[in-house]
């Protein structure tokens, strides 16, 4: 659906704003193909995978973590379970299936994030650490953010277009909708179940510094996007306006949902707070300019995942954001630039697509050729009335916050030793032998099996999202047990490897096609609610506690810039660790809860890139035995 807006958006001066080379250049450019909204790619619908099959991959699935005993009563349990619940539950599904596009996206959106009422900050927004700056004053400072918006706003009208480049994986198209929800969204807080506002219509940005918000017109009246030097003095203009450190209303959303939604009532009733709840709901997206972050003794790669996931507590930046946002981006004056997203519209990739086209428009020349434009408006600040009681709710908030922020512990790094040119080489899949990678750490560090959820696309369907990989396998856990085992030969060691990795190859081709395990088992699961049936036994087995009580949680988010994007864990226990594989190295982040006595990034680290090199090591001793 294009919007009228958009189309009127004819004049030269647009043109060549949204298309930063000629339009000969993009005819040739097969990769501009047009997208439209919904399906006109004509995409799949989602599967709906035989109960059977998945109950088969389920049972392998859960085997590295049950003793002899466990395992035959958890066959027993799915051996019930076939022959009684599932099939009517199967039924409800393959029903479901039949009539809607995905049987599972108003379900999963409503299960994995809006119902979710643990704070989006750390819990489920990530942050994506972009390619870091030097600033030597603060004119440099902005200037990088009036490309930074002009860079986001070029994208936004591409993307309106149907002009971005249509994602594959192999041969299959992807479904580019993720695309369509990223700019204008905002996720609104309420009792029990969160709602999405989409707002892609609008010509407004948000600018925040030092908690203070303005409302800053990007797309004038007459549907122009003002030059550089017109975006750089609003920006000016913004930070003159902000010296003083307003009340940290902010800081709200980054507090459970519970809590930020009986604020958000309060705030609500009063006129002027809820025009500037509108203002900043309805924005394309937010800027924020950051002050440096409190003192921490981390390297810079991991201080810019704090700036970008959390923002570093009260004292830091955590109320000059709006987490309820889906698009944030951060400039700090120490150089720390990044964006940090709100999860539940998009997945990380198309966030990460976005990220480059940023990057590369800050780097190239187009916005220097941007002319000034017909604009009177200045920024204008957002007024908040505080009461009482919304200070106490800050007060809460920034508690909260704090202990976020203080609990979170960070590892972010740049593995130089290789990158995935090597893996291919010797005729692997990168992805897997980076999962096999974290297995073998975790098992390394802890010596159990690490259940491990890796995000796999299911966009190759209509209104796809993720399925998970369950990287951890018998084949998984056999590899590193070959490769602690001094008595191994080097024979068995990369055998054992290429077993582990191929087994991984094939849970993702499963996944990626739509029969992994997870999201149906979700499906079973939610139907017998809707059907109000008791909660069968299979849910309550410790191999399906056990097998989902995921201790490493993991996901490929790829940029071809020097970015990273950085999330927290999934479990008390457990370990974030995203990556991003690039030719010739990977950007890491390894996060875990400070609060837990298992878990630490910094020795998990030491024993990823121990395993890494382990496993470079021994086939590049095979390769050199062969020649
Ligand atoms: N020999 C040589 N090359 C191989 C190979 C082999 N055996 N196996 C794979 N390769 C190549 C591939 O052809 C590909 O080449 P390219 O870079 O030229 O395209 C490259 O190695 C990477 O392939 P691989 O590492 O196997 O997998 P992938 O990049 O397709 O990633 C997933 C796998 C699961 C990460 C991906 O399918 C996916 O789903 N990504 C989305 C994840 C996500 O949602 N993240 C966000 C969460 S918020």
């Amino acid at each position: 659906m294009l919007s009228k807006n958009y189309l009127m958006l004819n004049t030269q001066r647009l043109q060549n704003f949204i298309y930063p080379f000629s339009s000969v250049q993009i005819q040739q450019n097969k990769m501009y193909s047009k997208v439209h909204f919904l399906n006109k790619l004509n995409l799949p619908s989602l599967p709906v995978p035989k109960l059977q099959q998945t109950l088969s991959k389920y049972l392998k699935s859960v085997e590295p973590f049950l003793n002899e005993h466990e395992l035959l009563k958890t066959k027993n349990v799915l051996k019930n379970f076939e022959e009684n619940e599932a099939p009517n539950l199967q039924g409800y599904l393959e029903n479901k299936a039949q009539n809607c596009e995905n049987w599972l996206s108003d379900w999963w959106d409503n299960t994995a994030y809006l119902e979710y009422r643990d704070p989006v900050t750390v819990f489920s927004s990530p942050g994506l650490v972009c390619p870091l700056q030097q600033f030597s004053n603060e004119t440099e400072r902005l200037s990088y953010a009036a490309k930074m918006i002009l860079g986001a706003i070029n994208y936004k009208l591409l993307i309106d277009r149907d002009l971005i480049p249509l994602d594959k994986m192999g041969k299959d198209l992807l479904d580019m909708n993720q695309y369509k929800k990223i700019y204008g969204t905002c996720r609104i807080p309420k009792p029990k179940r969160d709602e999405m506002q989409f707002n892609s219509d609008a010509k407004h940005i948000i600018v925040v510094r030092n908690n203070n918000f303005f409302k800053m017109e990007i797309i004038t009246p007459e549907n122009e996007v003002p030059s550089f030097n017109q975006v750089l003095s609003q920006l000016f203009y913004i930070t003159k306006s902000s010296e003083v450190v307003a009340a940290p209303v902010g800081v709200l959303t980054s507090d459970n949902r519970d809590n930020w939604s009986k604020a958000y009532g309060i705030l609500s009733e009063d006129k002027m707070n809820r025009a500037s709840l509108d203002a900043i709901e309805s924005s394309l997206f937010i800027l924020c300019l950051d002050n440096p972050l409190p003192k921490w003794n981390d390297e810079v790669l991991t201080l810019a995942a704090k700036q970008c996931i959390h923002g570093g507590g009260i004292d830091g930046n955590s109320a000059n954001r709006w987490f309820d946002k889906t698009l944030q981006f951060i400039v700090g004056t120490d150089g720390i630039v990044g964006l940090t997203y709100e999860h539940s519209p998009s997945e990380g990739q198309p966030v990460a697509v976005l990220t480059d086209h940023v990057v590369n428009y800050i780097e190239g020349n187009a916005w220097k050729s941007l002319p000034d434009v017909k604009t009177e408006r200045y920024p204008e600040p957002l007024v908040f009335n505080i009461t009482k009681e919304l200070d106490d709710a800050f007060n809460k908030a920034a508690t909260n916050v704090n202990k976020l922020a203080n609990n979170l512990e960070l590892n972010v790094f740049n593995f130089t030793n290789f990158g995935k040119e090597f893996v291919k080489s010797q005729k692997l899949s990168p992805d897997s032998f980076i999962q096999i990678a974290i297995q073998f750490a975790f098992y390394r560090l802890h010596k159990v099996p690490g259940a491990h959820y890796e995000s796999a696309a299911t966009r190759k369907y209509i209104h796809g999202r993720t399925e998970t990989i369950r990287s951890c396998s018998n084949e998984s856990i056999a590899f590193a047990r070959e490769m602690l085992d001094n008595t191994s030969s080097e024979a068995k060691k990369i055998t054992a490897l290429k077993t582990a990795i191929s087994a991984h190859k094939n849970y993702t081709i499963d996944a990626i096609n739509g029969f992994g395990v997870d999201r149906h088992l979700l499906g079973l699961k939610l139907a017998a609610k809707e059907l109000g049936r008791e909660l069968p036994e299979l849910y309550k087995d410790v191999a399906f506690s056990r097998s989902s009580q995921m201790r490493l949680s993991t996901s490929q988010v790829a940029t071809k810039c020097k970015g990273v994007m950085a999330y927290g864990p999934l479990v008390h226990n457990g370990y974030g660790c995203c990556y991003n594989p690039r030719p010739e190295d990977i950007l890491f982040a390894v996060s875990c809860f400070v609060n837990n006595e298992e878990t630490n990034a910094t020795k998990f680290r030491s024993a990823l890139e121990k395993s890494l090199l382990d496993m470079h090591n021994l086939l590049a001793r095979n390769q050199k035995h062969k020649l």
